[in-house]
């Protein structure tokens, strides 16, 4: 596996697999990998010829400095994972002077407004971060086929929305969410639960199915009563959020269309770790 770390090494590779053709997949992440990214580059190795990854920890994407100083970083660790997973053919690892070569600042979006539901209230100019990084690795990976996890759904349909909009020529792929036996939703930030609050934080997956049991025999309002009331109950557990969404628009809904596909989010705060989930409703 190839270790590139700067811009200039990176882009005189891929001039060298374009020149052979090579189909690209790529799946960037912020590192403290785990399984969930590993069916990423699952994903990726069955439709390309060549998988690359890249960790780098977007300091734009975070509104809390909190949050971006505690999240986890181990390069030597991530390496590893991927060197064993023989999954991955290459990954970069930038510099932040590689991404943001002037400013350290995230340009503007209109992603039609999917940017102004759940996520986009709780964390003030978040997906401004995010696209402007995505849109950044992608012009210089120049990836055919690019991978996200289902679990940030607002997020895979915000690159959706930008790819579109930009006509980037690049397919997204959303990937579902992989979860441990426990059902609890793999994430980096899970490293820093104990290990009996990851235990405790499996309620969030068992709510989630419950609401797929009462949804269309219970009305929204009384589903929302119900979590809430859940959530009441379990110690040192704040709901920061829960709702059930339109999946296209993402526009909340008190009110179930026979045509239209739903999906219930939640965002819960454990220990002052933010976990975040969501479910296909069917
Ligand atoms: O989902 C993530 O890990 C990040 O938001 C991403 C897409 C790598 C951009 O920094």
């Amino acid at each position: 596996m190839e270790v590139i770390k700067n811009r200039k090494i990176l882009q005189d590779f891929i001039e060298r697999q374009k020149e052979m053709g090579k189909r690209i997949g790529f799946a960037p992440t912020m590192g403290a990998l785990h399984k969930g990214h590993l069916s990423l580059y699952e994903e990726a190795r069955k439709e390309n010829d060549l998988v690359i990854s890249s960790i780098f920890v977007n300091p734009t994407q975070f509104n809390n400095p909190e949050d971006l100083e505690k999240y986890p970083r181990d390069i030597n660790r991530d390496i590893l994972i991927l060197e064993n997973s023989g999954l991955v053919d290459a990954v970069y690892i930038p510099e932040v002077s590689d991404i943001y070569p002037e400013k350290t600042e995230s340009r503007h979006y209109d992603f039609d407004g999917l940017e102004d539901e759940m996520e986009g209230k709780s964390r003030p100019g978040h997906f401004d971060g995010v696209g402007t990084v995505v849109e950044e690795l992608f012009r210089q990976v120049q990836p055919d086929n690019a991978y996200f996890g289902e679990k940030d759904f607002q997020q895979l349909a915000i690159i959706k929305k930008m790819v579109e909009k930009k006509k980037l020529p690049v397919n997204i792929k959303g990937v579902p969410i992989y979860r441990a036996e426990n059902g609890l939703a793999l994430s980096s930030r899970n490293q820093r639960l104990q290990d009996n609050r990851k235990e405790a934080s499996t309620v969030i997956y068992q709510t989630l199915k419950k609401v797929n049991d009462w949804f269309r025999t219970v009305t929204i309002p009384e589903i929302k009563e119900r979590v809430t009331d859940i959530f009441d109950q379990q110690q040192g557990m704040k709901l920061e959020y829960f709702l059930i969404a339109d999946e296209k628009t993402l526009k909340e809904t008190d009110f179930f269309y026979k045509d239209r596909s739903f999906r219930a989010f939640i965002v819960v705060i454990v220990d002052g770790v933010r976990l975040i989930d969501n479910m296909h409703l069917d």
